[in-house]
C-alpha cells in the first residue's frame, strides 16, 4: 500500500529560479515564497549560498531570506555547498542547510569544482556546525540515476554517497535526478538499494521532467514507500551545470496526482497553483505546470 501522507519539499525559488537567464527581484522572490509557505508548505527551499560566479541567480538569497515571512509550519532551507555559504545561512537564519554532492565525478568537478572525496570533506565541517547551531541538516546527491557527462551511474556509487552523507549526520537525504533521465523500474532499484543505507522514512525522490517520466518516476517510488518528493512550482527550474536539464516536476502536478490517490500532504492545491501564476507572470511566460494550466483554464 502507498503512504498514507507525503511531504512535499518545494524547490521552486531555488533549483527553479537558479536557472533563469533573466535575473528577478529579491521582492518577486520573496512573495513566490510567501505565497508557497502560505499554501501550507512543509519546506521551502527559499535560498542558495554558492559563488555568485557560478550561478548569479542565486546572489539576492540573504536578502530573500530577510525579506520572507517565517511561517511556523514552514522549514526554510539554504543550500550550503561550504563553509563560507554555511555561515552566510546561518546568519540569514535557515532552518535547514543542505549540503549538495553527487554519485558522479565527473558531475561533482562541474557541478562544485572537486571531487566526491574532497566534497564529502568540506562537508564535514557543515555538518558539525549544522548541528552545533541546531539547524536541520540535509543532503542532496545528483546525478543518482544517470550523469550527462559519465553516463551511467553504478547503484554502488549512490549507495556510497548515501553511507557517507548518514555518517555525517544528515537528517534526510534527497535522491536526485538531476538530468530526468530515469525511468519507473530504476527508480524502485536506487531507492531500494539507497534504503539499505539510510532510513526509507528519511530518503526523499527530486525528479527533473526532461523525458517527461517524473509523475510516473514518484509514483513508482511510492509503491516502495518513499514519502519525501521535491517538485517546483510551476514545473520552474533546471540546472545550470546540467546541460539542456529542464524544471523539476512541477508541484500542482504532483498535488493533484496525490489528491487523486488519497494521500494527505496538507497542501492547498489552488493556492499553489495561483503562486504558479504569479511567477509565470513575473517571468513573462505561460506556466509548465499541465495540472496548473488545466485548473487555471477551468
Ligand atoms: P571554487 O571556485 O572551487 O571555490 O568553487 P573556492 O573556495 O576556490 O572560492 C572561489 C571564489 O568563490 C572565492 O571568491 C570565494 O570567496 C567564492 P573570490 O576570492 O574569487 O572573489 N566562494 C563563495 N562565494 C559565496 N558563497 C560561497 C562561496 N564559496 C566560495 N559559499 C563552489 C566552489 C562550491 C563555491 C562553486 O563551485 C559553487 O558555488 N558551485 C555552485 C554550484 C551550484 O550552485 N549548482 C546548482 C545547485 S546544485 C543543483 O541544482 C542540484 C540539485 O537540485 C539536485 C539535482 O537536481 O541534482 C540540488
Ligand atoms: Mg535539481
Amino acid at each position: 500500500s502507498l503512504p498514507q501522507r507525503v511531504k512535499i519539499v518545494e524547490v521552486g525559488p531555488r533549483d527553479g529560479l537558479q536557472n533563469e537567464k533573466e535575473a528577478l527581484s529579491a521582492d518577486v522572490k520573496i512573495e513566490l515564497v510567501n505565497r508557497l509557505a502560505r499554501a501550507g508548505m512543509p519546506n521551502v527551499e527559499a535560498a542558495s549560498f554558492v559563488s555568485p560566479k557560478w550561478v548569479p541567480q542565486m546572489a539576492t538569497s540573504r536578502e530573500v531570506m530577510a525579506g520572507i515571512e517565517r511561517l511556523p509550519g514552514t522549514i526554510y532551507s539554504a543550500l550550503t555547498p561550504n563553509m563560507q555559504g554555511f555561515e552566510a545561512a546561518l546568519a540569514a537564519k535557515a532552518d535547514e542547510v543542505v549540503i549538495f554532492g553527487s554519485a558522479s565525478e565527473a558531475f561533482s568537478q562541474k557541478n562544485i569544482n572537486c571531487s566526491i572525496a574532497e566534497s564529502i570533506a568540506r562537508f564535514a565541517p557543515v555538518a558539525q556546525a549544522a548541528k552545533a547551531s541546531g539547524l536541520r541538516l540535509r543532503g542532496s546527491i545528483s546525478t543518482a540515476f544517470g550523469c550527462p557527462y559519465q553516463g551511467e551511474v553504478p547503484l554502488d556509487a549512490v549507495a556510497d554517497v548515501v553511507s557517507r552523507m548518514r555518517e555525517l549526520g544528515c537528517d534526510e537525504i534527497d535522491i536526485a535526478d538531476t538530468i530526468g533521465v530515469a525511468t519507473a523500474r530504476q527508480t524502485q532499484a536506487v531507492m531500494l538499494r539507497a534504503a539499505q543505507e539510510f532510513p526509507l522514512a528519511q530518503l526523499s525522490g527530486h525528479f527533473h521532467d526532461t523525458y517527461g517520466q517524473a509523475l510516473a518516476n514518484i509514483y513508482a517510488a511510492l509503491e516502495v514507500g518513499v514519502a519525501i518528493f521535491h517538485s517546483s512550482v510551476s514545473g520552474l527550474g533546471g540546472c545550470p551545470y546540467a546541460k539542456g536539464a529542464t524544471g523539476n516536476v512541477a508541484t500542482e502536478d504532483v498535488l493533484y496526482m496525490l489528491n487523486g490517490l488519497g494521500i494527505e500532504t496538507g497542501i492547498d492545491l489552488d493556492q499553489v497553483v495561483d503562486a504558479g501564476q504569479f511567477i509565470a507572470q513575473a517571468l513573462g511566460r505561460k506556466g509548465a505546470s499541465r495540472a496548473g494550466n488545466a485548473l487555471l483554464a477551468k
